[in-house]
């Protein structure tokens, strides 16, 4: 009789709260927001094979999935108990959310392990990160101090983004690497500090081909000389005006034995 009221009560509180946290319609949105993240595993993780495998395998899910509840009863101004949900969230995946963190659908923490994601982080839809990933502040910053993920990022194993930086739409980050500057979209960052090894599908620093206009840095260089000879001689005619005529006739054979030189230049552009 005993465990039968006391599982009755249970259900009547667990009735309650779902009731309190769902008093906009919210606790709805956030289930559908979490059958989205089911789904995120099945498209992104080849091992996925059905659903009851993302369920019951996934620590990565579990630990969104408490963090959408964490995240609901903060956003409802409930004191402490968001962040004990986050601590426990941790003790159980491993992975630690704050509750405060903006999190978009599809989120897909692969592996898990490792994760820590700092308390005024905003991430997009469709973002993938992997285990050990820290998306934290550099603890210069106050306020807004830890990262911005648009849309489609994905960030490797291991890597660390650091500080109030955005990571723009399609971006990838490499295992490993250490972000602490703005990355373009569509890019590829890799690296301690992490730079950009790739832009728009074209590597970055690769020689940009156009074959048939090859830079002339010899003829560059006489162009400028010859500029520079110019305007001493036009200065030498007004300081010396009875030498006018002399410099003259000097310029005009230069003239003439420039052009030659600037013909064959040409001839090779
Ligand atoms: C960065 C990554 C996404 C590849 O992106 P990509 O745009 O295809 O880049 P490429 O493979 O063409 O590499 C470009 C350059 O970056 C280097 N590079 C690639 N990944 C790197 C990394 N993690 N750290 C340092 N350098 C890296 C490559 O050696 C290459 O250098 P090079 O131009 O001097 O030859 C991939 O290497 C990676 O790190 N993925 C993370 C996967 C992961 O975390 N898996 C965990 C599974 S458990």
């Amino acid at each position: 009789m005993g465990i039968l009221r006391k599982t009755g009560a249970l259900l009547a509180a667990t009735a309650g709260a779902c009731l309190w946290l769902n008093r906009d319609g919210e606790l709805r949105e956030t289930i559908d927001i979490v059958r989205r993240d089911v789904r995120a595993i099945q498209e992104r993780d080849p091992a996925a094979h059905n659903m009851v495998e993302a369920l019951t395998c996934y620590s990565g899910l579990h630990a969104i999935v408490m963090h959408r509840l964490a995240h609901l009863m903060q956003k409802q101004g409930l004191p402490v108990v968001p962040r004990i949900v986050s601590q426990v969230n941790r003790f159980i995946t491993g992975i630690e959310i704050h509750p405060a963190a903006e999190i978009g659908e599809g989120f897909f923490i692969d592996h898990g392990a490792g994760v820590v994601i700092g308390e005024t982080t905003e991430v997009g839809d469709n973002v993938t990160i992997y285990q050990g990933v820290t998306l934290g502040g550099t603890g210069k910053e106050t306020g807004k101090r830890h990262p911005t993920l648009e849309d489609n990022v994905t960030i490797g194993a291991g890597a660390k983004v650091l500080g109030s930086v955005k990571v723009a739409r399609n971006a990838k980050i490499g295992a490993g690497s250490v972000v602490i500057h703005d990355v373009p979209a569509d890019s590829t960052v890799v690296g301690n500090p992490g730079r950009p090894v790739r832009e728009r599908g074209r590597k970055v620093g690769a020689a940009d081909v156009d074959w048939t206009h090859l830079p002339d840095p010899v003829a560059d260089a006489m162009r400028s000389l010859m500029r520079r000879v110019m305007e001493m001689e036009n200065e030498f005619k007004t300081a010396f005006p009875d030498k006018k005529e002399e410099i003259e006739r000097v310029q005009e054979e230069g003239e003439r034995e420039l052009d030659k030189v600037f013909e064959y230049f040409d001839k090779g552009e």
